[in-house]
């Protein structure tokens, strides 16, 4: 019997933070029982998973990044009985869902450390953390945070003793070197995967171990865990994705992406090159990317994000020069953009300053460059944010659903929501929201809806091979999908102005061309192709005979 694909390979995946999202209890915040209700949403919308933000107890001080118990759910969101019927129901949905695993790091409240803090020096039950009498160790490891941070250490006056935090102080790193820490991590991946669970987003993968003399990030010792973390979830013989957050260069990114290691990892070289190419309307370095993205690891290991709850990241000015991430920062071209600690904290349409063109374009690539599209919530709408609030809260608000008061997120008074709902011009709930946009056919939303309706009447734009092609535009690029059963021919154009050129399909000469989102015959491929594309316009064409349905 053929081998069945895993469910993840080529899944639209679309990322939600649960306490933004639905309030199903009236009390302001997000919960299961609100997400719940709006599963059929989701089915309706046409993803095939769901990532959840951390959902654990935490005291929030990093947006549930900092956890006080695995093995739990925060009371706010609901407890282990309403995740059960929120997965049981989405499940039935067809639905699959992807938990935040946070191994790095704890709260400083998880119980863990208050023992540790106590405990006496030297002691396996301090040992559970990473501490030393000085801040002199491990100094080549950059600080993340460092809008929040000067040091990667903190002073504890109760163990008189620093610790060692990668991110907020409020969260000790876990010492992977103690082996009850490794044990109590690989059950708490048992304990989710007993839950039903179809995948883990693990977060900050990176850090695990640290070395003297090293930047602290990927080290053997760490691939050598995260096997073990394999192993683990392989030994449940469930299909079950392991997906690396690695916010790093393509190659170290795919190392975690060995057979034996993790499924997938996002490609935010990828992103940034998406946003580089549509803020200089070139294409070149995208090409690269895209070229060195496949040469590091198949395609449908990658998850592509546009957007998500974190900063976009630009690398640093060594992935793109440094003229063309100031235009970014700039907000494209009027001066909105937001620097945070090493990226900016804004979501998408403010980002492309409202330009629903290059919305819909980089969107389509996202539908069409192989792997796992991820959508993050309300960015299907064209979402705006709040660039005043504290750290990432601006693009973390409410979703907004429908035209009453806070978007129909909540029914709790103003002063007790999450997040305050959007109601900057342009971007105001009482328009920007999925009610009103299912009713208008041009709306973004029904837009992304069609779009995943064709992805999915495409399956070489799921797992099909993927090829670049020349272009003799520099702004516009091209490339094809192929599966057993057709080709698709992809062409997107970078530019603010419309871009002609000419394409050699003799590859596919005498063979039928139909451009498939707006269902027109083109003349059959041949050497000389010509498209016109108008300003950030892109088409996708079907090459061949393939059934007339699909249009
Ligand atoms: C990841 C998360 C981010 C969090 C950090 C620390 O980068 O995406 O939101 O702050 O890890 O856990
Ligand atoms: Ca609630």
């Amino acid at each position: 019997m053929q081998k069945q694909e895993a469910w993840w390979k080529g899944a639209v995946i679309y990322q939600l933070i649960p306490r933004s999202f639905a309030d199903g209890n009236a009390d302001g915040i997000g919960d299961l029982q609100g997400l719940a209700n709006r599963l059929g949403y989701l089915r309706w919308l046409g993803v095939d998973a769901i990532w959840l933000t951390p959902l654990y107890p935490s005291p929030l001080e990093d947006g549930g990044y900092d956890i006080t118990d695995f093995k739990d759910i925060h009371p706010e969101l609901g407890d282990l009985a309403s995740f059960h019927r929120f997965l049981t129901a989405a499940h039935d949905q067809g639905i699959k869902v992807i938990l935040d695993l946070v191994l790095n790091h704890t709260s400083v409240l998880h119980p863990w450390f208050q023992r540790a803090r106590w405990a006496k020096k030297g002691s396996q039950e301090r040992d559970v953390y990473v501490w030393n009498d000085d801040e002199n160790r491990y100094c080549d490891a950059p600080v993340l945070f460092r809008k929040f941070e000067s040091s990667n250490w903190e002073w504890d006056e109760v163990a008189q003793q620093y610790y060692f935090h990668r991110f907020l102080r409020h969260q000790p790193d876990l010492n992977y070197e103690n082996s009850w820490v490794q044990d109590q991590m690989l059950e708490v991946i048992d304990f989710w995967i007993e839950r039903g669970v179809d995948g883990f987003r693990l977060d900050a993968v990176p850090f695990l171990f640290e070395s003297e003399g090293s930047r602290c990030e990927g080290l053997p010792e760490t691939h050598a865990f995260l096997k073990k973390v394999r192993q683990r979830v392989d030994s449940h013989s469930r299909d079950i994705l392991l997906l690396a957050e690695a916010i790093q260069p393509i190659n170290e990114a795919a190392s975690y992406l060995d057979d034996k290691e993790l499924h997938g990892a996002f490609n935010f070289v990828l992103t940034a090159h998406l946003f580089a190419a549509v803020a200089n309307g070139e294409c070149k370095q995208l090409r690269l990317c895209l070229e060195k993205s496949q040469q590091a690891v198949s395609g449908s290991r990658w998850a592509l994000p546009l957007r998500n709850h974190d900063e976009l990241w630009l690398g640093d000015g060594h992935l793109i020069p440094v003229g063309i991430i100031q235009t970014i920062r700039d907000g494209l071209h009027q001066g909105h953009g937001h620097w945070l600690n090493w990226g900016i904290n804004r979501r998408l349409a403010p980002l492309l300053n409202g330009d629903l063109r290059a919305n819909r374009l980089l969107n389509a690539l996202l539908y069409s460059l192989p792997g796992m599209p991820c959508i993050y919530y309300g960015d299907e709408l064209g979402m705006g944010d709040w660039p005043g609030l504290r750290d990432r809260d601006p693009n973390r608000t409410p979703m907004a659903w429908t035209s009453v008061r806070n978007g129909g997120f909540s029914s709790a008074p103003d002063p007790l929501l999450v997040l305050p709902p959007i109601t900057s011009p342009g971007y105001d709930y009482r328009v920007v929201n999925v009610e009103v946009q299912k009713q208008l056919p041009g709306s973004l939303l029904n837009w992304h809806r069609r779009m995943l309706t064709c992805r999915r009447l495409l399956p070489a734009l799921r797992h099909g091979d993927f090829k670049l092609l020349e272009s003799s535009h520099p702004s516009v690029i091209v490339y094809s999908r192929t599966c057993e059963t057709m080709t698709v021919l992809v062409a997107a154009n970078f530019s603010a102005a419309g871009s002609s050129l000419r394409l050699d399909l003799s590859k596919w000469k005498g063979k039928r061309t139909r451009e498939v989102l707006w269902g027109c015959e083109y003349p059959t491929a041949d050497k000389d192709w010509f498209i016109y594309l108008p300003s950030y316009g892109f088409s996708w064409w079907l090459i061949g005979e393939v059934d007339d349905s699909i249009r």
